[in-house]
């Protein structure tokens, strides 16, 4: 039994998501749970002639039996940027719900795996991390921040680039480290090799600078272009569907050498030393081995480049105000 469930089914994010989620045959179960439409939502995806059977679940009070016995709980529940926004402007509504949806976690499925899509994503890990904690059941290898859209725009806007590089190729090649906003995002292009053939990609100077802000600044593009109406929604269904299924790969399959790039709470997740003393964070995004209780070790970072060094350096100094943002939301609350 493996049992996936989508807090904030019903959504812009939510819904294309469990439809890619409905695919996969690693889940038997897919519970939706909202706090407005999910029962409609899971009657109409419950038609299609997959595996996993569909429940849908409305309100706080449906809360505890959606996530009773899940083994994943995915979270892109809240709101989203409109344009002039920063998405640390979304975390005077977005840190309480996910808040509570922890807190729901750490009482019904304290075991299951949480992945954290809601913004902002810097604060509202280390809000999950921390209410975890105080309720005695956290693991670090069970929580992660989904970064995924960072790396498969990475892939997209490097083919467009260099067109003679297929996207699905470079797709697991490209490492994004910091966080999941604007300046946090540093895209390591220095360190591209495509498979199968392991050739190396290399740009000019110039190139490197225009795809790296190109990626920092996706999310604005999609938001502007969206204008008023959201923000990113189908290509982060995708980057979420990815990243479950990945871990679920690893987790119920047992597939070995499963890496993603995710943004995890450091101290006490295998093999992060290294970046715990690199970074001087408790919570950073990098490559991460993936395996049958999460994280199976962190990868230590990349040899960076001159520039990559410097870029590092400013999403750390970004991170350090985002991360205590969200811990002392939980920690000291007003
Ligand atoms: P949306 O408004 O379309 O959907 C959000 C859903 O959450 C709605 O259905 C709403 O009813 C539901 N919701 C609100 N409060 C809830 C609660 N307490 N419990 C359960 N559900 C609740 O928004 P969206 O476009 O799907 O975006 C959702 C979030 O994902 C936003 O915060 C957005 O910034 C974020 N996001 C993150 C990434 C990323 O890369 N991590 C990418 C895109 C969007
Ligand atoms: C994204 O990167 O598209 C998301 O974080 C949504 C946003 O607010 O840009």
């Amino acid at each position: 039994m493996v049992k996936v469930v989508v807090c904030g089914a019903a959504g812009g994010i939510g819904q294309p998501l469990s439809l890619l989620l409905k695919q996969s045959d690693l889940i038997s179960h897919l519970a939706l749970y909202d706090i407005v439409n999910a029962i409609g939502v899971a009657a109409d995806l419950s038609h299609i002639n997959t595996a996993s059977k569909v429940t849908g679940h409305v309100g706080a009070g449906a809360l505890a039996e959606a996530l009773q016995g899940a083994h994943t709980v995915v979270i892109p529940a809240g709101v989203p940027r409109r344009p002039g926004m920063t998405r640390d402007d979304l975390f005077k509504v977005n840190a309480s719900i996910v808040r509570d949806l922890a807190q729901a976690c750490a009482e019904h499925c304290p075991k299951a795996f949480i992945l954290v899509i809601s913004n902002p994503v810097n604060s509202t890990v280390p809000i999950v991390c921390e209410v975890l904690k105080k309720a005695n059941v956290f693991d670090p290898r069970r929580v992660f921040g989904v970064t995924t859209l960072d790396v498969v725009r990475s892939s997209r806007f490097v083919h467009e680039v260099k067109p003679q590089f297929e996207p699905h190729e470079i797709a697991n090649r490209i490492t994004v480290v910091g966080g999941h906003s604007g300046a946090t995002i540093v895209p390591i292009l220095s360190k591209i090799n495509q498979q199968p053939h392991n050739q190396s990609i290399s740009f000019t100077p110039e190139e490197i600078k225009t795809l790296t802000h190109r990626i920092q600044f996706g999310g604005d593009e999609v938001v502007k272009a969206k204008d008023g109406a959201g923000s990113a929604t189908l290509s982060m269904a995708y980057a979420g569907a990815r990243f479950t299924l990945s871990l679920l790969e690893a987790s119920v399959r047992g597939k070995r050498g499963v890496v993603e790039s995710t943004f995890v709470h450091l101290p006490g997740n295998p093999g992060s030393e290294w970046n715990q003393r690199f970074t001087g964070l408790d919570y950073f995004a990098q490559d991460v081995e993936l395996g049958p209780d999460g994280v199976a070790k962190v990868l230590a970072l990349p040899e960076l480049s001159t520039e990559e060094q410097a870029l590092v350096k400013i999403a750390i100094n970004e991170l350090k105000g985002n991360v205590t943002k969200g811990v002392k939301f939980i920690t000291e609350p007003q």
